[in-house]
Parts: C-alpha cells; structure tokens; sequence
C-alpha cells in the first residue's frame, strides 16, 4: 500500500470509534431505515413477526447481540432469511442487532 494510503487508514482507524461503539449519525439514520424498510418486509415493520420471526426486544431478549450480529451477516441456510454481510460490516450488523434488543 502506498505510504500515503497507509497514513490515510491509520488516520481513519483512530478517528473511528471501536467496535461495536456508535456509528456516524447518517449511517446510523441509514441504517434504521434499512431495518424498517428491508428487514420489516419479512419481519413486519414494527418487527414482530411476518414471514420471518418477531424481532422485538422481548423476543430476543435471551439472545446475545453478537451472535445475532452473526445471523444478520451470514443469514438463516434454508430459510427465507438472506445473509447481509454485503451490505453490512461487522460493526453495523452489531449496531442493528442492539438496536433490535431495545425496540419496544
Ligand atoms: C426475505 C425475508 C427476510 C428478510 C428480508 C430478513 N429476514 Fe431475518 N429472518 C427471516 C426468516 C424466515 C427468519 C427465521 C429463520 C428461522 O426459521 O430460524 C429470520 C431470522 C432472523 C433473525 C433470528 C431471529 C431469532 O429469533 O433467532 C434475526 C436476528 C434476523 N432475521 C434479522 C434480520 C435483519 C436485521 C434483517 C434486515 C437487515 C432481516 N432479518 C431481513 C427472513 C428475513
């Protein structure tokens, strides 16, 4: 990678916040957007429940916010829920996972 690329990414690295911490408000704003508009088609836009399964606080209250992250990426094999990891990294799958854990 040339210098001034490497200097550009470590910048960028310290600039952003660690894992799993908040997101630019646009991308987050994004994001819920994508929740209800995307993700509600199948869980119904206020989450609880279509054709895939209720994504409320209460539902997924046993549920540990990373590996829901994990689901979100890689997606349920054989069921209609698709894997986001194109769309999404890491930090943001997270980011909705915990958003999820506390809609109401
Ligand atoms: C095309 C339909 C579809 C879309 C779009 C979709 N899902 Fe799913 N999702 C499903 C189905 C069906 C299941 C249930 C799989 C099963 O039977 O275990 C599921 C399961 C899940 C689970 C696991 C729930 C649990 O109780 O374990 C999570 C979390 C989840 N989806 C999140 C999302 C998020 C976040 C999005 C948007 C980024 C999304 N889904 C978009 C169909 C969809």
């Amino acid at each position: 990678m040339p210098r001034l690329a490497a200097a550009f990414v470590l910048a960028l690295g310290l600039a952003l916040p660690a894992a799993g911490a908040e997101l630019a408000p646009d991308r987050a704003a994004a994001l819920e957007h994508m929740v209800i508009q995307d993700c509600g088609s199948c869980h119904g836009l206020t989450m609880k429940g279509g054709l895939g399964s209720p994504l409320t606080a209460d539902a997924l209250a046993h549920a540990e916010p990373e590996g829901l992250a994990l689901i979100i990426l890689d997606g349920v094999p054989g069921t209609a829920m698709p894997p986001w990891r194109p769309l999404l990294t890491e930090d943001e799958a997270l980011w909705i996972a915990n958003y999820l854990k506390e809609l109401e």
